[in-house]
């Protein structure tokens, strides 16, 4: 029986073993346990009698987040509201191939005469649990059966049972303002959220979907994974509040924290007849952050420790998978169909493809092979299979570099910062003396930041017709960053799968600090606001020039993507997106009239209708004409201009995947992208390694064998030469800078020299 109602309870149990228990008493989830580890923390002194909210599990905290304030209608409702104390009903249960779901429900007949009288809303509440082998999700639908619309708050308020508070890390918050409870004021995040203290704290529209709490002195975690909810809350109440609670063990904060998912920090305007939907997915982590203390040294001895005694020889001995008959790893040499699993592709990359001596030359930031202090002192993160990061490596030569890239053949590697001594020898010093002092300025802009306003495709796919966006945001950000910055050494790589990075690599760029970096990025963002906000984009009548030249760009592209590739203004469903932020409920009425009653419409001429409408209502009523004028212009801003992913760019020692990485999940390689050619770039064409080896066997099989000295590396002789080519191009600009700077210091020694010469002489 996958869910068995057990007196007060539903008890979901999965074939894989996972299992979870929800009690019906303000259906609180109050167990769930994966591989017969428990990962939900209830307090041993919790009521289970229906006289008090539970403490632990999964408390739902609707409609109210805390004490509502007068003169809201929240006001006088109990703490957090009435979910949580009130009896649900199980509504259904399920059994598809591979979870096992059940579904309650609340609604206003089911709770209290007092609450009803103190929130006079016909509602109904469906809160879904699915479990999975290794996830669980919990899903809460609100509806408005009523008729007045209402406001509410939610918060799947998650206990979750870790190992011990003080050594665990929550990420994924970093770069969000918050209000801290407890100091009441608003901080802004920097890194990850450690617990050292009473923590209440609440993030508001936060940057990312995903949240990890990491158990940072033991392997794993937990994921959590929002959907449709935009805020989250840190609760630990540490040991003054825990003496408090009546039904909370003195010692039991140690085991628990709470990172809630839910939308507190404005109230939900559901209208009569609406609905609302958020959930969370949670999942084992297999990921373990390694980057301080004892969990660090032990996965640097466990991984690394035997690594530089290698003979480097060793390289030497791969075997040769381009002798015809042969097979390597499973990658076949001779045939078409060359395949493999990413981990032997991977391997294969690293020995044959990887393109070091440019890619050395670009980190070392010279004009000599000798390893420069950028080089030397460069943070490198490798991700392994297993999802394992391993942090703050760094190499004395390239060839330390190299032997450990095919050693641990990582599913990627990410590029940190340059620190004031090597992270290798961070913990040689104290933490304040490990410094970042320099790393290129960067962009990601991801895809799924678009998927608002896409409509071919969400998640992780692409293709041409919404790789628009990603031409458009290079135009825009690699025009502003040339010149209204003057930046000139700009190198856009394409990240494997659904986005974009930009490294510019100028010294004045390198030695931005955050401050400037976060003065880049807010010069640069237009669009603001979560997914609840219609209008993201809020600019004066006069545009700034920089503004004005992107509006040219957008101008260019705004008809192709939003009326041909997107066909936003084909389907209801989307154009309604576009009359939402029209501040003005007559002119939407006209336009929907108009649309709804001529279905084949053009999406050019609807265009023209919403600039006539907004035009019209503006000629009758002079009064408008400062809240609607500009409403096409941010419209098409809103619809085009670049989404940023502003934690990546404004702080120095954030991580960003390197060039010339392969995709796990495509097999592709992070290939540049020139600039001048970014409009016909297919995010299809970047080759895979399988392509690479048929390509390498091809060139082998129609060119005799070269003698040594002209002998050529592989990846010349496939399709990644022009990347590569291009690469080294971008490099060869850098080097005149390098160069002449170099030129100039001698110089400057020279004068300084020439100038305490003749003082010596009076
Ligand atoms: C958190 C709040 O969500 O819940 C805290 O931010 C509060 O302020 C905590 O103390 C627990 O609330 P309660 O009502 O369950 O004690």
């Amino acid at each position: 029986m996958p869910v068995s109602h057990q007196n007060n309870k539903a008890v979901l149990t999965h074939p894989s073993g996972a299992s979870a228990e929800v009690y019906l008493y303000g259906a609180t989830l109050t167990s769930w346990k994966v591989a017969n580890k428990e990962r939900i923390f209830v307090s041993e002194k919790a009521i289970l009698d229906g006289s008090k909210a539970i403490r632990g599990g999964i408390p739902l905290v609707f409609p109210v987040f805390g004490k509502g304030k007068a003169p809201h209608v929240t006001a006088a409702l109990p703490q957090h509201g009435f979910a949580r104390i009130s009896l649900w009903k199980l509504l259904n249960s399920s059994d598809e191939t591979n979870t096992v779901t059940a579904e309650f429900g609340l609604d206003h007949s089911l709770i209290s005469e007092e609450n009803r009288k103190l929130w006079p809303f016909d509602f109904s509440l469906v809160y879904t649990v699915k479990l999975a082998a290794d996830t669980i999700e919990t899903k809460l639908r609100v509806h408005n059966v009523g008729d007045k619309s209402f406001d509410f708050n939610t918060l799947l308020h998650t206990y979750f049972l870790i190992p011990d508070a003080s050594s665990v890390k929550v990420i994924g918050l970093s770069g969000v303002d918050y209000v801290d409870k407890v100091l009441q004021t608003t901080v802004h995040q920097e890194g990850d959220i450690v617990i050292k203290g009473e923590v209440d704290s609440v993030y508001a529209n936060v940057k990312s979907p995903d949240v990890q709490i990491s158990y940072v002195a033991e392997q794993g975690g937990v994921q959590l994974h929002l959907k449709g909810l935009n805020d989250v809350v840190v609760w630990n109440p540490w040991v003054a509040k825990a003496a408090g609670m009546a039904d909370f063990g003195n010692e039991e904060f140690h085991k628990m924290i709470c990172v809630e998912a839910g939308q507190v920090a404005e109230f939900i305007a559901l209208a009569a007849g609406g609905s609302w939907e958020g959930s969370q997915v949670l999942s084992e982590s297999q990921r373990t952050v390694v980057e301080a203390g004892q969990a660090e040294g032990q996965a640097e001895k466990d991984d690394l420790d035997h690594l530089f005694d290698m003979d480097d020889s060793e390289l030497l001995k791969v075997d040769n998978p381009w002798v015809a008959g042969t097979t390597v790893g499973g990658l076949s040499s001779n045939g078409d169909d060359i395949v493999g699993d990413i981990h032997q592709q991977l391997m294969l990359y690293y020995r044959h493809f990887f393109p070091f001596k440019p890619f050395f030359q670009w980190l070392n930031y010279d004009i000599t092979p000798k390893p420069s202090k950028s080089f030397l002192n460069r943070e490198i993160c490798w991700t392994l299979m297993d999802e394992t990061f391993i942090r703050f490596q760094s190499y004395r030569t390239l060839e330390e570099f190299k032997n450990d890239m095919i050693r641990l053949n990582p599913a990627k590697f990410d590029l940190g910062a340059i620190y004031n001594i090597r992270p290798k020898d961070r913990h040689k010093v104290s933490p304040a003396a490990f410094i970042p002092v320099s790393k290129e300025m960067v962009f990601d802009i991801d895809m799924t930041d678009y998927d608002e306003i896409r409509t071919c495709c969400s998640g992780a796919d692409v293709c041409t017709r919404c790789w628009e966006f990603m031409t458009v945001a290079m135009k825009i950000i690699d025009a502003a960053m040339r010149d209204d910055f003057g930046f000139k050494h700009i190198l856009w790589v394409y990240s494997g799968r659904r986005g974009i990075h930009c490294w510019i690599a100028d010294e004045r760029a390198r030695q931005l600090n955050n401050e400037q970096r976060k003065a880049i990025v807010s010069y640069m963002e237009v669009i603001k606001g979560g997914t609840q906000q219609g209008k993201k984009v809020k600019l004066p009548s006069t545009l700034h020039p920089s503004l004005s030249r992107s509006f040219e760009t957008i101008n260019k592209h705004f008809p192709s993507i939003v009326f041909d590739s997107q066909e936003i203004l084909t389907e209801p469903e989307n154009w309604e997106k576009i009359l939402a932020i029209i501040p003005d409920e007559g002119v939407q009425a006209q336009l929907r009239e108009e649309w709804e009653d001529s279905p084949g419409r053009a999406p050019a001429q609807k265009w023209e209708d919403l600039k006539d409408y907004i035009g019209k209502e503006i000629s009758e009523h002079s009064g408008k004409k400062q809240l609607l004028e500009h409403i096409p212009r941010d419209i098409m801003f809103q619809y085009t201009y670049p989404r940023l992913d502003d934690k990546v760019s404004t702080n120095i020692n954030h991580l960003l995947k390197s060039p010339f990485c392969v995709h796990p999940k495509t097999g592709r390689v992070c290939v540049p992208i020139p600039i001048e050619e970014c409009e016909n770039f297919d995010p299809s064409s970047p080759p895979t390694v399988p392509q690479l080896v048929r390509e390498l066997n091809e060139y082998d099989a129609t060119h005799p064998a070269p003698d040594e000295e002209s002998k050529l590396q592989d990846w010349q002789k496939t399709s990644l030469r022009g990347y590569v080519e291009y690469f080294e191009r971008f490099l060869k600009g850098l080097s005149r800078e390098i160069r002449e700077k170099k030129r100039q210091e001698r110089e400057e020694d020279k004068d300084e020299e020439n100038r305490s010469i003749c003082c010596t002489h009076k």
